[in-house]
């Protein structure tokens, strides 16, 4: 049988108790015969910085150089605030993403029949949505340089950053864009803001030029405000986004709002040769860290995005979500996305449900 290696890397707040229900479901699944596990598991973020000082050490970086795919639960903690930025939990997962080149970032907005009336837009807006986030995850302005806080002559401190692309970067993200695109229903949106910005007029450009290799699919751009716009006016209109990292960043959470909470979405960072890091777009959650209450499903439906695009296991990846579908259609939910008449689970409860469906499944 096929061995998976995998790194996990539960991180902070809610992330080691939504990590604990992936695990279940992957050994539910190796015990129906999917597949073998090796798991190596480790610190990052702020679990890391406590440790060892560190939010990544060199060795838990080279573990996930080597394995064939990462899952990631959530970092940050707000008592690191005071850290300068690469030595915040935060840097863990961008140095990830950098050092293993996971330069595609999907993250599909799933509406389940369900949760229609969760989001705070009308169903009807709603309903068969079915959108794909495509978000260039390893330049822009998150790690173009300069950056930094300098003190001009007068004292005062000015911050600095720097939004850049090459044309090669744009070129590698907007191939996987369109041949996404190409699987779908063949209709891809590119949000820049070219219309202000000079690395943004480079990203119009180049995404014209690879388009002519893509001539059976559909290429409309929008400036990223409108994008926002547009994203709450008629959500449905869209097929596949693709844009840049701090626009991805910013419309995928407004996007989440669709699926009723930010608890739901799972997200596959790829780079080459089918690797990848699989964690849900939500973050950690301080808030509600450690009392058992968080939402696993982004998490669960994160190990489905990776069964789906690391493995190419695609009836293991449909047998989570269709076991996710299930658990919702029996009216139970956490409390992120409960609903009167509805049954309130806890974390761990949510696990044990979702497992005993797949149960049922296999
Ligand atoms: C995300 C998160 C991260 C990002 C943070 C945790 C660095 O918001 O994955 O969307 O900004 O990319
Ligand atoms: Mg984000």
């Amino acid at each position: 049988m096929r061995t998976i290696n995998l790194v996990i890397l539960p991180g902070d707040g809610i992330g080691p108790e939504i990590m604990e229900v992936a695990k279940k479901i992957l050994n539910k699944l190796k015990k129906i015969g999917f597949f073998d596990l090796r798991i190596e598991e480790a610190l990052v973020g702020g679990a890391s910085i406590k440790d060892s000082g560190v939010p990544i050490t060199e060795k838990t970086m080279n573990l996930a150089i080597k394995a064939d795919a990462i899952l990631f639960g959530a970092v940050g903690d707000y008592s690191f605030d005071g850290l300068p930025h690469h030595l915040r939990p935060e840097a863990a997962i961008l140095g990830l993403r950098k050092n293993l080149s996971l330069f595609a970032n999907l993250r599909p907005v799933i509406v389940f029949n369900e949760l229609l009336d969760n989001s705070s837009l009308k169903p009807e807006f709603l309903n068969g949505l079915d959108l794909m986030i495509i978000r260039e995850l390893t330049g822009d302005i998150y790690f173009g340089e300069p950056r930094g806080i300098k003190i001009i002559e007068n004292g005062e401190k000015v911050g600095f950053n720097t939004m850049t692309y090459s044309e090669s970067e744009i070129k590698r993200i907007a191939k996987v864009g369109f041949e996404i695109a190409r699987s779908r229903n063949k209709h891809l949106t590119s949000v820049d803001k070219a219309n202000v910005l000079e690395t943004m007029q480079l990203w119009r450009d180049v995404i014209e030029v690879v388009s002519k290799d893509f001539a059976d699919v559909n290429l409309d751009h929008l400036y990223v405000d409108n994008a926002a716009m547009q994203l709450v006016k008629n959500p449905k209109q869209f097929d596949v986004i693709l844009t840049g990292n701090i626009f991805g960043d910013i419309l995928s959470d407004q996007a989440s709002m669709l699926s009723g909470s930010i608890g739901m979405l799972p997200s596959a960072s790829m780079s080459f040769n089918n690797k990848g890091l699989f964690e849900p777009i939500h973050g950690s959650a301080p808030d509600i860290a450690g009392k058992n209450i968080a939402n696993p499903i982004a998490m669960v439906l994160s190990v489905a995005m990776m069964l789906r695009y690391s493995f190419k296991l695609e009836s293991a990846a449909e047998k989570i979500e269709l076991a996710v579908k299930n658990v919702l259609a029996k009216k139970c939910s956490t409390g992120d996305i409960h609903k009167k008449g509805w049954k309130i689970l806890s974390t761990s409860e949510m696990g044990n449900m979702i497992e005993k469906e797949m149960e049922q499944l296999c």
